[in-house]
């Protein structure tokens, strides 16, 4: 650990873990005695100590909170000592996945890979497309130069010539205050040649996409940047090997990248101390929806989803009481009614075992006033306008989930249906080459699993109010008889 303006004087990991008290419960629901929390995260532990804009987004005000210091002796250490540290702070990818990013980087360096004359690029994924999502661009508006000296600290761990940060088109102003940040850092002699005197060459572009949310997926983002069309591919090989421009890269989120310099500096230890076993370290949560005070807070990983809400959010409008669901982690992640909310913990593994995901941790708050049907509806339509084409199991599905959906809605259908959506939904998961398939199966499953009663009244009082039951594809029961077009044996 090095000591920083911000940590000097700071109490060691082994009292900062608001989850230790003697035991760490393990991830699963099954062994997890309950959370024992000594406290909350205290401000001082709060690696984004600009959240809300208190201070300035420029260099000076960066290097004041503890940006850039020791960026030097830091990068100095090597690739080996700095992946170890990411490696023993457990981090995982913030993107969305969830994969352990020490071992993720480690991949870069591969066996002979200084033998390989290729430049080699780390790529910051800043797409932040997911709806529910808006941390990445916290981060970018209002501490930049943690994300920019994250790129060379990371790139640093994984040897690479420079860092492309691909950021959503619709970024403006974002794009706008990392640009000026990268060209401060320039300046500073901070990133470029012998970027902090280091004696290593490090570079850092922005690049604008321009709004599509499958150029968030890591490969389609690679093929944007080289100029083409945003379509997934196959993998293997991973970009790892053959990435962007055919050279080693490792496509990373903007959290991911701009929480490195904080674990280094204060050991990965440290940031192992917080959340539990394999689920550790602080967090951006992104709350929005039927709350008092929709916002972005860094929190500890493993956090109770219900003091998550009341501590930063305001609480429930009209009371915990009055909840209806949540969906947990941007909205791939399946729908939870209130009775699993009520003892939620915010974390991979916890919201995995309730057959949902932490995904980039941004957290929709339904009240019952929330035509449930309608929200995933609203997402299937959404998905289907995302998808790429590429895979049949996606062109297709999206668009048939998205009708079978809209009719679901208005219970234009038969409750036999339900099923089929299920199977149809199954039948997409894991056939495509993109994750796209599972972002609009999931909020589906989801429904269908926790909400099918709605679903099926909803079917019945139309059936009642009509005078029978739907036929197939949504038809009235009586359709024939009016002369319209329907299938054949009806
Ligand atoms: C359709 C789709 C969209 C995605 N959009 C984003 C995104 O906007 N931002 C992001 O960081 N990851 C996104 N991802 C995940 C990336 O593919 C990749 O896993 C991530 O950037 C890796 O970063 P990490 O290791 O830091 O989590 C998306 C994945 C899919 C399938
Ligand atoms: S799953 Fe969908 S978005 Fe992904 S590659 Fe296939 S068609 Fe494209």
């Amino acid at each position: 650990m090095l000591s920083t303006p911000a940590t000097r004087g700071l109490r060691t990991s082994s009292t900062t873990s608001a989850l230790k008290n003697g035991v760490r419960s393990m991830a699963t629901v099954q062994d997890a005695p309950p959370v024992q929390r000594q406290r909350g995260l205290q401000d001082q532990d709060r690696i984004f100590q600009n959240l809300y804009g208190h201070h300035g987004a420029d260099l000076k005000s960066a290097k004041k909170y503890g940006d850039w210091y020791k960026t030097k002796e830091m990068i100095l250490k090597g690739h080996e000592w700095l992946i170890s540290e990411i490696k023993a702070s457990g981090l995982r990818g913030r993107g969305g996945a969830g994969f352990p990013s020490g071992m993720k980087w480690s991949f870069m360096n591969f066996k002979d890979w200084d033998k390989d004359t290729k430049p080699r690029y780390l790529v910051v994924n800043a797409d932040e497309g997911e709806p529910g999502t808006c941390k990445d661009r916290e981060i970018m508006r209002k501490d930049p130069h943690k994300l920019i000296e994250g790129c060379l600290v990371a790139g640093r761990a994984m040897n690479c010539t420079a860092a492309y940060i691909y950021i959503r088109g619709e970024f403006y102003h974002e794009a706008t205050v990392l640009q000026r940040a990268i060209q401060e850092a320039y300046k500073d002699g901070l990133i470029g040649k012998n970027a902090c005197g280091s004696g290593y060459d490090f570079d850092v572009f922005l690049h604008r996409g321009m709004g599509a949310y499958v150029c968030g997926e890591e490969t389609s983002l690679i093929e944007s940047l080289e100029g083409k069309p945003g379509k997934p591919r196959l993998k293997p090989p991973f970009p790892a090997a053959v990435g962007l421009f055919g050279c080693p890269s490792t496509v990373a989120n903007v959290e991911t990248i701009a929480v490195a310099p904080t674990i280094i500096r204060r050991g990965g230890n440290w940031f192992n101390s917080f959340g539990r076993e394999r689920n550790s370290g602080t967090k951006l949560f992104c709350i929005s929806g039927h709350v008092n005070n929709p916002c972005t807070v860094e929190e500890e990983m493993s956090i109770p989803l219900k003091e998550l809400i009341e501590k930063h959010a305001g609480g429930v409008t009209g009371g915990w009481d009055n909840l209806k669901a949540i969906i947990p982690g941007g909205s791939s992640t399946p729908i939870l009614p209130k009775s699993i909310c009520d003892e939620q913990l915010m974390d991979f593994d916890a919201l995995k075992d309730s057959q949902s995901g932490l995904g980039t941790a941004a957290v929709i708050v339904m009240d019952q006033s929330t035509d449930v049907v309608r929200a995933i509806a609203r997402l299937s339509k959404f998905y289907h306008h995302e998808s790429c084409g590429q895979c049949t199991p996606c062109r297709e599905g999206s668009k048939w989930t998205e009708q079978i959906m809209h009719r679901f809605e208005q219970g234009r259908a038969r409750e036999r249906e339900i099923d089929m959506m299920q199977e149809l939904t199954k039948q997409v998961e894991g056939h495509t080459i993109c994750a796209l398939g599972e972002a609009f199966a999931w909020p589906i499953q989801g429904l269908i699993r926790h909400f099918r009663p709605e679903l099926e009244a909803r079917i019945q009082a139309t059936a009642k109010k009509s005078g029978g039951e739907m036929l197939a594809g949504g038809w009235q029961h009586d359709a024939g008889k009016h002369g319209m077009l329907i299938s054949p044996g009806q």
